[in-house]
């Protein structure tokens, strides 16, 4: 994880170097720190926020016109000043330094240290990044050219990295390279620039190239180079196609909310209206909506694979009971960072299908490469950033349109990922004659609604509030569900347990009895999604063993769900009964109820404690 910034331009770097780190806090905050060249580079870092950073530049008048800066997540070494990025080569006295900022794992850093430590190098940090500086201080001394020395000792490193480099004797550039972990350049009018992502360039320009791994570029304030050194390949130059991005500003502002999560929550009937655009139009589903080779690869298509991570494992796991009962599909989903370590049996009729919300989830895109390897011939991703490695690397695509997710949580990009997944389900079922004509009406009308009926599941916000008081107080919790809504109260459990820090599990309703049961008491709540499917009888059975035992239940129902409030038993209904949208619909109070409990606690509600959004590394 952990976000780079870098810049040169006409005029003082330091405001955009700042600025991008904000934007890119979601990427880690366990330190931030920045390497101006200003007589010699000036380096500040510190254990807090990017705000503490902004302070020190501010009191210590910091400015110069070539920079790279970084906001960090930590993997090697604890979060600490000595360990923040930039890490330093070379010695002062001589002004002879090299700055480096770095995203991802060196894979090879224990053999790199050791080696570097013999060639005489002093490493004072716990980190793998100050191998990366010395080692490049090394290549300098035989290669003059930092691009070139950059070159080279990229081709020495092992693991999926992106780094920013300065050296102190040439203070008009700096040198940037990919190689597995995302990073980008901004051209602008008044100076060039890189980052990790778009966001955080975007006060400075709009026109982006997405560099590909292996690729080093040089940024001066009048230009840039790239050049790209893939191992076993000769170094050549080569030229990116130059992006406009449609992102707007103010799409990453937070506005009138209090979080980004907040924030996100809210914009769910219009992330949802946009990814379904194409459909809400439509009078027909069709399987061009997911790639032109759509239409030829689903006909060949037996079965499903799903891989992904976390909430987009989720989504996995709902779309799962969908393939299954209205395509009639055999679908597999599974944990990427798991599979990718397992000996599954390949089956060419398989379509693999990814989901994630960055689409830079590095064990997600592992194991859909490990499947290609394995003979998966065909894959489609299911993604919200339409210039993602995941989207380049897929033969389909689907993206959803939810627009920049910046609070830590997923939200947005989960419901998203399940209007496209029910969609996919939608296309294949009819593909395979398993679809009417009136259940295919049926379904795009449900769809084209879905935004509304999300908008009317909003509104039970001020009585989960009132709920999330008393939970607040609690320690852990349970999460009950059955059958499609067992995922979603997968979900609810991951969402408070991330930001509210409450323990939380979920179980499938009917797996109680076989051991959780020996859990509830006065003071574990348990919340139940309660919809009003052929479940909802055996699902009160489930509720009736816990109350029976002095459980505390909160349930989550359906409009038309026969369940009555009582001791020990609060119910909020949701205003509409969902049918087949009904998992989307439950998430959203679940949502609600981990922001408003998390707001009770005083937590840091969009970058919760040892998390970081885009997990870019294994
Ligand atoms: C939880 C959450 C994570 C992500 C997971 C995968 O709220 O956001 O569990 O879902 O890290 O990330 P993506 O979807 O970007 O692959």
């Amino acid at each position: 994880m952990c976000g780079i910034v870098g810049a040169v331009a006409i005029n003082n770097v330091v405001p955009i170097l700042l600025e991008g780190l904000q934007r890119l806090e979601y990427r880690g905050y366990d330190s931030a720190g920045l390497v101006v060249s200003h007589e010699g580079l000036q380096r500040l870092r510190t254990t807090g926020r990017v705000l503490e950073l902004q302070k020190l530049a501010e009191t210590q008048q910091v400015h110069g016109y070539a920079g790279i800066a970084h906001t960090r997540w930590a993997t090697h070494g604890a979060p600490s000043e000595r360990n923040a990025h930039p890490h330093f080569s070379g010695s002062k006295e001589q002004n002879s330094r090299i700055a480096v900022v770095h995203n991802g794992i060196i894979e090879n850093y224990e053999s790199m240290r050791e080696r570097l430590q013999n060639e005489g190098y002093w490493f004072v940090s716990d980190t793998d990044t100050e191998a990366i500086a010395h080692l490049v201080a090394s290549n300098l001394k035989k290669i003059p050219d930092l691009l070139e020395a950059v070159c080279a000792s990229i081709a020495e490193l092992r693991g999926a990295f992106a780094i920013a480099v300065m050296e102190e004797t040439r203070p008009d550039k700096i040198v940037v390279a990919r190689n597995g972990a995302p990073l980008l350049l901004g051209l602008g009018a008044s100076g060039n620039y890189a980052a990790s992502d778009v966001s955080a360039l975007l006060k400075a320009t709009k026109n982006m190239i997405y560099l590909e791994d292996g690729d080093v570029a040089e940024l001066t304030n009048i230009g840039y180079r790239i050049v790209n050194c893939q191992q076993g390949e000769a170094v050549h130059q080569v030229e990116r196609t130059v992006h406009e991005t449609q992102l707007s500003s103010e799409a990453i502002e937070l506005g009138p909310y209090a979080h980004y999560m907040q924030k996100e929550i809210f914009e769910q009937p219009s992330a949802v209206a946009n990814t379904l655009e194409m459909v809400l139009n439509a009078q027909s589903i069709s399987p061009n909506l997911f790639g032109s080779e759509a239409e030829n690869i689903f006909a060949q298509t037996r079965s499903i694979l799903i891989l992904a991570c976390g909430t987009s494992y989720h989504a996995g796991l709902v779309a799962r009971y969908w393939l299954e009962t209205v395509a009639g599909l055999p679908c597999n989903v599974e944990i990427a960072s798991e599979y990718r370590y397992r000996d599954p049996i390949a089956d060419a009729g398989t379509l693999v299908v990814s989901i994630s919300q960055s689409g830079e989830t590095a064990d997600t895109l592992a194991a859909m490469n490990y499947a290609k390897q394995l003979g998966h011939p065909y894959s489609l991703a299911i993604c919200n950033v339409a210039e993602s490695a995941l989207i380049r690397q897929a033969d389909l695509r689907f993206l959803t349109r939810a627009g920049p997710e910046i609070g830590v949580a997923s939200t947005k990009a989960f419901t998203t990922q399940l209007a496209s997944l029910l969609l996919l389900t939608a296309t294949l079922a009819k593909m395979r004659q398993k679809l009417s004509t009136e259940t295919e009406l049926r379904i795009i009308a449900d769809l084209r609604h879905l935004p509304v009926a999300i908008q009317h599941a909003l509104q039970v916000e001020p009585q989960v509030k009132a709920w999330a008081k008393s939970f607040a107080q609690k320690r852990h919790a349970l999460f009950l569900g059955r059958g499609v809504h067992y995922p979603i109260a997968m979900e609810g459990a991951l969402k408070l347990k991330e930001i509210s820090y409450i323990h939380a599990e979920a179980y499938a309703a009917g797996e109680l009895k076989h051991g959780p049961l020996a859990l509830v008491d006065s003071e574990m709540p348990v919340v139940a999604i309660a919809p009003n499917d052929q479940l909802l009888g055996k699902l009160k059975s489930n509720l009736q063993e816990v109350h029976a035992r002095g459980g505390e239940l909160y349930v989550f129902a359906d409009a038309d769900a026969q369940i009555t409030p009582g001791e020990n038993l609060h119910v909020i209904r949701l205003l509409e009964h969902g049918g087949l949208l009904s998992p989307i619909l439950h998430t959203i109070p679940l949502q609600l109820l981990a922001y408003h409990v998390a707001l009770e606690r005083g937590t840091d509600v969009d970058k919760p404690r040892n998390l970081a959004k885009a997990v870019t590394v294994e």
